[in-house]
């Protein structure tokens, strides 16, 4: 049995993000855990996101997982560097992507779309300032977009309203990049661009990520083999069982024989 790889997030949001994860590295087990009972973090203060993102970790690592992926950039914000410094495996973590954007950009003006936590800090600033130099980066946290996702809303007329509300005044601004800074949003992806049209370029960061766990792996020796069987995933969640049985294969139906079970972390 190879040692998995260890995923978490706020909720359902980092599925975006392992469904990559599995495209890329098929024979690699994959253990996900998917803190429904507290989401949403986005307005939850640093050092709670913090306390809960330290607690799921240790159930990870006593899972004997190899690499953790933060899949979710709430929580990548609050907790990495301290994560980092804490445990001895790799993370890879989550980061708008500021830099693609600002580099494909041709109006100058760039949105990013993500949450209160993920475009309050300094860490957020230092990002612009390094990678988006003399481009305007509009910021618009969306928490309404998180709980559509986590009801299992994804191209729904509630969803389109929520669409047609935010992405006007970002459009008007002239903004022709739209950054999607929290993994819940790539389920959204589909009436994002739809509404925007298709002069508007629509950025997410699973595949990228997904780049840098394949690159963190390549010198593991407990990397998953080409030739063996297919890798099992495991997904569990704080939050409700049944709902979730019912939303996981909806959101990524590749995940049809994924295992789902119930887990508590106080
Ligand atoms: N999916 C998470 C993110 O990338 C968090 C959403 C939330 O819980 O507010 O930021």
């Amino acid at each position: 049995m190879h040692r998995p790889i260890g995923i978490l997030d706020s909720g359902v949001g980092g599925l975006s993000v392992l469904r990559e994860i599995r495209r890329a590295l098929p024979y690699e087990n994959i253990v996900y855990i998917g803190d429904s009972a507290r989401c949403p973090y986005g307005p939850k203060p640093a050092d709670e996101i913090r306390d809960r993102v330290f607690a799921i970790t240790d159930r990870l690592l006593a899972m004997d997982a190899k690499l953790i992926v933060i899949a979710c950039n709430s929580a990548t914000i609050a907790a990495v560097e301290a994560l980092r410094a804490h445990y001895p495996v790799p993370f890879a973590g989550m980061e708008p992507a500021v830099k693609p954007a600002a580099a494909r950009t041709k109006s100058g003006v760039i949105a990013v779309l993500a949450t209160e936590a993920s475009v309050a800090g300094e860490k957020f600033h230092r990002l612009v300032s390094t990678h988006a130099r003399g481009v305007r980066v509009i910021t618009r946290p969306c928490p309404e977009f998180v709980s559509l996702v986590e009801a299992g809303e994804t191209d729904t007329p509630a969803v389109r309203e929520a669409v047609a509300r935010i992405l006007p005044p970002l459009l008007e601004a002239g903004a022709d990049t739209l950054v999607l800074g929290c993994t819940h949003f790539p389920f959204l992806r589909k009436a994002i661009e739809d509404f925007a049209g298709p002069s508007v370029s629509v950025i997410d960061t699973g595949e990228a990520v997904a780049r840098r766990v394949k690159s963190l792996l390549s010198s593991d020796a407990t990397q998953a083999g080409e030739a063996g069987e297919p890798g099992k995933v495991s997904l569990l969640t704080t939050g409700d069982l049944g709902r979730w049985s019912e939303l996981a294969p909806r959101l990524c139906p590749e995940l049809a024989d994924a295992t789902l079970a119930h887990i508590d972390i106080d």
